[in-house]
């Protein structure tokens, strides 16, 4: 079941030591609309994975609240009711393969449902079903995940996420240094879910093309606040704003801007993939 997730003027700092950091967050305020796929993208330190960690409560807002649909984390949130709302929003931490811990991989994707009081033989079950899911073969249940390859460690990794089949997935930079095809299965494999189970879906990126290519919705994060929350187009129109934030620009809008600089044609909207530029040469008889 898809949920929504509030933030309602949060602001949040770290614990380092004896003395807290400045505010990570900075009273933000966003609603990220259940069964929606939305990228959250700004420059490194803009907060981002610190918004990712406020959602399941491994940040704590130091004011504000966060509503993942009825249950609310709030300030010494404590912690049974934050073990309710990590079992609702999954969360895919950056090279989440450094996680894998178990012996076996079968063992290693159990361990969260188990963890969560599913009977062991159900969790057996629901291992084999994810690891199909994410591409994986049966054979490998008994391998240790210390033998795989990076891409699946990765895929093992995020099976061990969708094992406990949470309401909203929140993922920091899945793709992270895996190569090209394998990042482009993972980001498959994520869509693909996010449509089957109609989840509500959080991804943290750095890559454009993930965004125009995946996401239905963009947050972009600077110095902790929300700069903006809105259209694609809004977000990619505007090229000044844009090299401000230090976002890149999508390769078909590139295309699109030095096109219209050469010919003197304006495509009739502001295309963002190889689709929408299709769809503006048709509109404008060019095909
Ligand atoms: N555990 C921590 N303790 C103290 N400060 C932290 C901690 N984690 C992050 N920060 C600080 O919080 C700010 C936001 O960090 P965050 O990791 O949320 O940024 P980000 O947008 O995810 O960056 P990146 O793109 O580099 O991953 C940064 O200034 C960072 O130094
Ligand atoms: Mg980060």
């Amino acid at each position: 079941m898809a949920m929504e997730v509030r933030f309602e003027n949060v602001s949040a700092d770290y614990k380092i030591g004896p003395i807290r950091s400045p505010l990570v967050l900075n009273s933000v305020d966003v609603r990220i609309e259940s069964g929606s796929y939305t990228a959250v993208v700004g420059y490194t330190g803009a907060g981002k994975s610190s918004l990712l960690k406020a959602m399941n409560g491994l940040l704590l807002p130091k004011e504000g609240q966060v509503a993942v649909g009825n249950l609310i984390i709030k300030p010494n949130k404590h912690k049974q009711a934050l073990k309710t709302i990590r079992k609702r929003v999954g969360m895919v931490f950056q090279f989440p393969e450094s996680q894998l811990f178990a012996e076996s991989v079968e063992k290693d994707i159990c361990f969260g449902p188990i963890n969560f009081g599913v009977p062991k033989d159900e969790a057996k079950e629901i291992a084999k079903q994810v690891l199909e899911q994410v591409g994986l073969k049966q054979d490998i249940l008994t391998k240790s995940p210390f033998a795989l390859s990076g891409g699946q460690k990765r895929r093992v990794a995020i099976a061990g996420i969708l094992a406990m089949q949470p309401d909203i997935l929140v993922l920091d930079e899945p793709g992270a240094g895996l190569d090209p095809n394998g990042r482009k299965e993972i980001m498959d494999l994520i869509a693909s879910w996010h449509r089957d189970k109609e989840m509500t879906t959080v991804l943290v990126t750095h890559d454009m093309e993930d965004v125009v290519t995946y996401a239905d919705r963009v947050i972009v994060m600077e110095k902790g606040k929300i700069a903006l929350h809105d259209g694609f187009e809004k977000v990619f129109s505007d090229l000044e704003q844009l090299e401000k934030w230090h976002l890149d620009v999508p390769d078909a809008r590139l295309f699109q801007l030095n096109f219209e600089k050469k010919t003197g044609i304006v495509l009739p909207k502001v295309c963002l993939t190889v689709d929408d530029l299709a769809d503006a040469f048709i509109e404008v008889g060019l095909a």
